[in-house]
């Protein structure tokens, strides 16, 4: 007997599993379509190096939020690795974000800080106050033309596989520049990766007699014992798929961006002395490199083989992974009316990043589904007498 279905084996859906599991002994049935747990944050051993690659792209922890840092450190520790970025701009390598380091070698300048300030200031007034009309524009009003141009303007092209002159100005609404010679990339109290690995990680909060994880197992396909036309309206259920999809598209599909990865093992120790590399050049087809060893060097990894990973963005198909919303205008009126059907589901719970189309980091996916278990199922399952 199963008290609460959750959909999607992501961060939202096991924190939601393992909250309800524990705090009302509820029997909880979690399916995925994919075949491993945890959605976008799994990671898993390249066979041959066995260094831990994360298979959707690179994943960071960091959070400000008190209340999440304690609760994942229920399921794991986490080493200090402190995530920091560059970029090689014309054959030159350059500290991200933009800081006074970065300024500094990119105008052969020694400034202080607030020589800094004022020179990115003169720069980014060249629209003389007129409203950008685009991203270009928005781009140069921020941090001015020599910077946005070399830095900005061309990686944003390949993230969105359009002239960002064609893009609009909403797109961004701040580019970071310290004028410090800070460059951590994240500024939260707290920072760091699992010491043994995400899966662990996610395997841990799933690891409770009342949990079932049933993988390769897609809500939608009918022929499957658990399924949308089987479930809903029987038990309570907690859905982290994206929304369109739970409607059968009736109100047209939502836009996201998707990536290609280009894993390759090399008979390397080390390739790029860093995690992360951007490529924010028109001439390089990719955004960015990763090198897996960087994010654990505490641990005994071999040296003489590394594992890379390009990364390339582009529109997602349908059957392509959806990774960030790309939020058009027509993209927010869609979801408003999503929002609506969703209304009329009142046994169904929509959660996640895919299930209310936005960005959300992880610490954000686990810390709406504790607000959502608080406010919204424990009542609705202590209503059921559990
Ligand atoms: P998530 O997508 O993880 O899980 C949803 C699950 O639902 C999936 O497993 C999917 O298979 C399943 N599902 C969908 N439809 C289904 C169906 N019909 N039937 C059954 N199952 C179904 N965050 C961060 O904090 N630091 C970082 O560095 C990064 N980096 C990063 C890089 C990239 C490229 C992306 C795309 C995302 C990040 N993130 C991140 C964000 C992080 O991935 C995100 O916070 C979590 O994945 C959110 O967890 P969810 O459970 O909401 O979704």
């Amino acid at each position: 007997m199963t008290d609460l279905v959750v959909v999607g084996s992501g961060f939202y859906g096991l924190t939601v599993a393992e909250r309800l599991a524990n705090e009302t002994g509820a029997k909880v049935l979690v399916i995925d379509r994919r075949s491993h747990i945890g959605g976008n944050a799994y990671s898993a051993a390249e066979p041959r190096t066995g260094i831990e690659v994360h298979q959707y792209g690179a994943h960071l922890f960091h959070t400000s939020n008190e209340r999440v840092w304690e609760y994942v450190n229920r399921f794991t520790a986490f080493t200090n690795y402190v995530h920091r970025v560059y970029t090689t701009h014309k054959g030159e390598v350059y500290p991200m974000p933009i800081n006074l380091g970065t300024i500094n070698q990119f105008f052969r300048s020694a400034l202080g800080p607030q020589a800094a300030r004022d020179l990115i200031k003169e720069q980014a007034a060249e629209l003389g106050g007129k409203e950008p009309e685009n991203l270009d524009e928005k781009g140069v009003s921020l941090i001015g033309r020599p910077l946005y141009e070399a830095f900005i303007r061309h990686y944003t092209a390949k993230q969105w596989q359009t002239d960002p002159r064609e893009l609009s100005a909403s797109i961004i609404s701040r580019l970071p520049v310290r004028y410090t010679y800070d460059n951590r990339y994240f500024n939260d109290t707290h920072e760091g990766l699992p010491v043994d690995g995400y899966t662990a990680w996610l395997e841990r909060m799933a690891d409770h007699p009342n949990i079932e994880v049933r993988l390769d197992t897609d809500f939608f396909d009918a022929t499957q014992p658990i399924n949308k036309g089987a479930v809903v309206g029987q038990v309570p259920v907690v859905y982290t798929g994206p929304v369109d999809r739970y409607f059968d598209y009736a109100e047209g599909e939502l836009s996201w961006r998707t990536l290609d990865f280009e894993q390759e093992v090399l008979d390397v120790a080390d390739f790029q002395g860093t995690s992360v590399m951007n490529y924010p050049d028109e001439d390089v087809p990719f955004t960015r490199i990763h090198e897996f060893r960087h994010f654990h060097p505490e641990r005994d990894y071999p040296s003489d083989a590394t594992v890379i990973m390009r990364e390339y963005s582009r529109f997602a198909r349908r059957e392509d992974e959806p990774y960030y919303p790309v939020n058009t205008a027509a993209d927010r009126a869609g979801l408003l009316k999503y929002r609506e059907l969703t209304e009329g589901e009142p046994h169904v719970h929509f959660g996640g990043r895919l299930g209310t189309y936005q960005y959300l980091d992880m610490h954000m996916a686990i810390g709406s589904a504790l607000s959502a278990v608080d406010n919204k199922l424990l009542p609705m399952l202590g209503a059921r007498g559990n």
